[in-house]
């Protein structure tokens, strides 16, 4: 991979990292907002989701420094806050943008000959149709509430 390949491939990685970074801490801060509050199911799933989303920013961030370069530490706008509706509500929307966003870098890397990292995408793309497919029932289940 040449020098401007390498680059253009980190600046995409890089919205993956930012992107990451917010759903972590997005995740978490919903985890320890519905202690108490809300059914421990409810709870764990959010840890649960932050957890992966961990996994997500590690794996990107690996393969930015395996290219050479320095992941983002910025963190995005995080929403935070709101009854339960709205919560899953704003990572639903998270996770809708994520899957548009990698969906979007896949076909980016593949057209830069990066393999490797698109094979990494396309494994995290997966995941987070995952996310969107369990919030979606979760957000159903109190919609009939
Ligand atoms: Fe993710
Ligand atoms: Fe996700």
């Amino acid at each position: 991979m040449n020098a401007s390949t390498r680059s253009k491939v980190i600046a995409i990685l890089q919205e993956g990292v930012t992107n990451e970074l917010g759903a972590v801490i997005q995740y978490l801060w919903h985890h320890y907002q519905a202690e108490g509050i809300y059914s421990p199911k409810i709870k764990d799933t959010f840890e649960e989701f932050s957890v992966e989303e961990m996994e997500h920013l590690e794996k990107i961030s690996e393969r930015i420094v395996a290219l050479g370069g320095e992941p983002a530490s910025k963190l995005p706008p995080v929403k935070k806050g709101g009854d339960i509706k709205q919560m899953m509500q704003d990572d639903l929307d998270l996770e809708l943008g994520a899957a548009k966003m990698y969906a979007e870098h896949i076909p980016q890397l593949a057209k830069l000959g990066d393999t490797t990292s698109r094979l990494m995408l396309e494994k995290i793309l997966a995941d987070e149709e995952k996310h969107i497919m369990e919030f979606e029932i979760m957000l159903s289940k109190i919609r009939k509430k």
